[in-house]
């Protein structure tokens, strides 16, 4: 077994998707890969992704989709995008409002998190105060109608945008007396005109209610007892429906519940609320990207429950090693309960649609010169086996009511249990349509020891947390380098986030995952709720691009193999160049939306929406407003109007929607 531990490998997945920083001196070290492995490419004619019709719940298998399918269908898009397909740009109330103490506003995490730890985030400018937290952000609290002429120009039938729980209730507790809520007036009037405003321009809201932000009350009760925050999120989201449902007809409940708890609770120093379940405190290695992270977690929010050892004292408490695992499991009650208060009291009436977005990687079974067939059949069952702990472990519960099998069983002791009402809660509770983040894949195979003989699963007697995973992550990042802290390793080039690279075919491998295994069980089909990329910049280095050349060169499909040129390069200090010029989002933008289309038409699969991330460059939480993300500039240190200006990518994708979705 190799030696790095386990422990260090669940942290570094953690760490995969926004907190990770490495060592640009770090080189490829190429896997001697030789002669492409094309035999197995069907012909032209053939189903290129190979759906298994039996449905995987409670088996390992592979995930159904061979390397050579994605390469195969490439050509093949056919028929157009559906007239009412949901296309749109995403934000976050945080990333964007700005605004965070005026009318009224109460503090959520971010705040508290931002102004007591400025450090942990990126900034290149510390003399402005402002730089490291959401404070002004984009000020989109006072500059919305500018916000709706950006999205005109990417032709936006639809806006994904969040509600600030602090906003509306400043006190953190929804209450309804005497048929009076306690709301902040204020808050409710921006979300009005935000709504409006939308739908007189003719787009159509669709409304997050908890991106991150949870009020600083529910700090404690998110992961030390369950039914607070469960029963505050019910009510708060109550207040919403009643309020905004008329209006307001695309519901997701919770953003991402697996970032939020694992880099908010596990990591720790990057996200908050800043704890560090699990480990000691500790800086990142290789900081390269500019963080200057403070040591310590955020013990101050209830430091009192836990021994020294971090031990809880109490009974009905998760030890701290696992706050991230119960965190999720309460944000997946809430959103059930909540998702029960919309059915019973207004869905009929307001006859709108609920769901919550999940993140996860796409697996990618490992394939090189030298994997044989038995091998490469081991790897598929791994993606799948992977995928259950990525995905599925978030996306199971709100669809079949329940975590899936291989997870409770590899976790055992350590999983929290849902009751049966819980779990009849949970069941179909996203069956409207399921919303899905989908940036980046892994790749997936089986562990080997140093003398290649496999890693074995965890016994039933070693089943747990700490070795859940041991035989699915290889842990050296497939010879990256010392390090690096990429376990799962990402397939693809480098975008501009340390967690981000371009593998076009997640988005279609994903797709068609979910179809497989929900078949029948979505409605309203999926939407990509997010997907997008930061320009390549000098703060995050590109070691990742010579091995994946050589794995796809191994497949047969080195056009996948993308990389960018030094052209492409992101510099704050150059206006005329690709800051606004954004050709590498371009194409990362074509390529997925071609993969998309292939799993609309080629796959047949039930893919109704799209909404880029994001409609503005924003407040990239632990990287500032160091990583731009948005298809619309903003000056962020230098212009207090914070003027918005369209990058190519913005006029891009309009003219695409005009290319490849039906016009009514
Ligand atoms: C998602 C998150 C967004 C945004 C994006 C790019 O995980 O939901 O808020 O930050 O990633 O990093």
């Amino acid at each position: 077994m190799k030696t790095l531990s386990i422990f260090t490998t669940l942290l570094a997945v953690s760490a995969a998707k926004k907190c990770v920083v490495r060592n640009p001196t770090d080189s490829a070290k190429t896997n001697d890969v030789k002669a492409p492995v094309t035999d197995d490419i069907p012909s032209d004619n053939e189903t290129p992704v190979n759906v298994d019709e039996n449905t995987p719940l409670d088996k390992e298998e592979d995930s159904g989709i061979e390397n050579s399918d994605i390469e195969n269908s490439e050509d093949k898009p056919k028929g157009k995008l559906p007239a009412d397909f949901k296309w749109g740009a995403a934000t976050a109330a945080y990333q964007v409002e700005g605004a965070w103490n005026t009318e009224g506003r109460g503090e959520s995490v971010w705040d508290h998190f931002t102004h007591l730890y400025p450090m942990n985030v990126e900034s290149s400018d510390r003399s402005n105060e402002d730089s490291t937290n959401g404070n002004v952000a984009c000020d989109s609290y006072h500059k919305f109608d500018q916000d709706i002429a950006m999205m005109k120009i990417m032709k936006a039938n639809h806006y994904r945008f969040s509600i600030s729980w602090p906003r509306l209730f400043p006190e953190g507790q929804a209450k309804k007396v005497k048929g009076k809520w306690n709301v902040n007036k204020e808050g409710v009037e921006y979300y009005d005109m935000v709504i409006d405003t939308l739908l007189e321009n003719n787009i159509t809201p669709m409304a997050t209610l908890y991106h991150w932000d949870f009020h600083t009350l529910s700090m404690k009760s998110m992961v030390v007892g369950r039914l607070p925050f469960t029963r505050r999120f019910a009510k708060y989201a109550e207040f919403c429906f009643e309020h905004f449902g008329d209006r307001v007809k695309n519901w997701i409940t919770t953003n991402e519940p697996w970032v939020n708890c694992v880099s908010g609770y596990r990591l720790g120093p990057g996200k908050a609320p800043y704890r560090c379940t699990g480990e000691a405190p500790r800086k990142l290695a290789n900081d390269t990207a500019g963080l200057d992270l403070l040591g310590g977690c955020s013990y101050e929010i209830g430091p009192s429950q836990y021994t020294k050892n971090h031990e809880a004292l109490t009974a009905n408490r998760p030890p701290q090693r696992l706050e991230d695992v119960w965190c999720s499991h309460n944000i997946l009650i809430a959103h059930a309960k909540a998702v029960n208060v919309y059915r019973k009291k207004f869905q009929k009436k307001q006859k709108g649609l609920i769901g919550i977005t999940i993140d996860g990687e796409a697996q990618i079974p490992w394939q090189d010169d030298k994997t044989t067939p038995e091998e490469l059949e081991n790897n598929k069952k791994y993606a799948n086996l992977a995928a259950e702990f990525r995905i599925g472990w978030y996306s199971d519960p709100p669809m079949i009511g329940d975590y899936p099998e291989s997870v409770k069983q590899r976790m055992s002791k350590d999983m929290p249990v849902f009751t049966d009402e819980e779990k009849a809660l949970l069941k179909g509770s996203s069956s409207d349509f399921l919303g899905w983040n989908t940036y980046t894949a892994h790749w997936a195979e089986q562990v080997k020891n140093e003398d290649g003989t496999y890693v074995q699963p965890p016994t039933d007697e070693e089943a747990n947390f700490e070795n859940s995973k041991r035989d699915m992550w290889d842990d050296n990042c497939r010879g990256r380098g010392e390090g690096w802290t990429c376990i799962p390793p990402t397939l693809g080039s480098q975008a501009g986030s340390s967690w981000n690279t371009k593998f076009a075919p997640t988005i279609r491998v994903g797709l068609n995952w979910f179809s497989k295994r929900y078949e029948g069980l979505i409605k309203n089909g999926i939407v990509i709720t997010e997907n997008g990329c930061a320009q390549p910049n000098y703060k995050v280095a590109r070691a990742n691009d010579e091995v994946t050349k050589k794995y796809f060169e191994s497949i047969g499909q080195p056009k996948y193999a993308d990389t960018y040129k030094e052209e492409d390069i992101e510099r704050e200090d150059n206006l005329e160049g690709t800051l606004m010029h954004d050709t590498y989002r371009i194409d990362w933008y074509d390529q997925y939306l071609k993969n998309l289309r292939l799993a609309y038409a080629v796959d047949n699969i039930d893919v109704r929406g799209y909404m880029a991330w994001s409609l503005l460059d924003n407040f990239e939480w632990e990287n500032g407003y160091e990583t731009r993300f948005g298809m619309t500039y903003i000056d962020f240190y230098n212009d207090k109007e914070m003027k918005r200006v369209p990058k190519d990518s913005l006029e891009h994708l309009g003219q695409w929607y005009l290319e490849n979705v039906e016009q009514n």
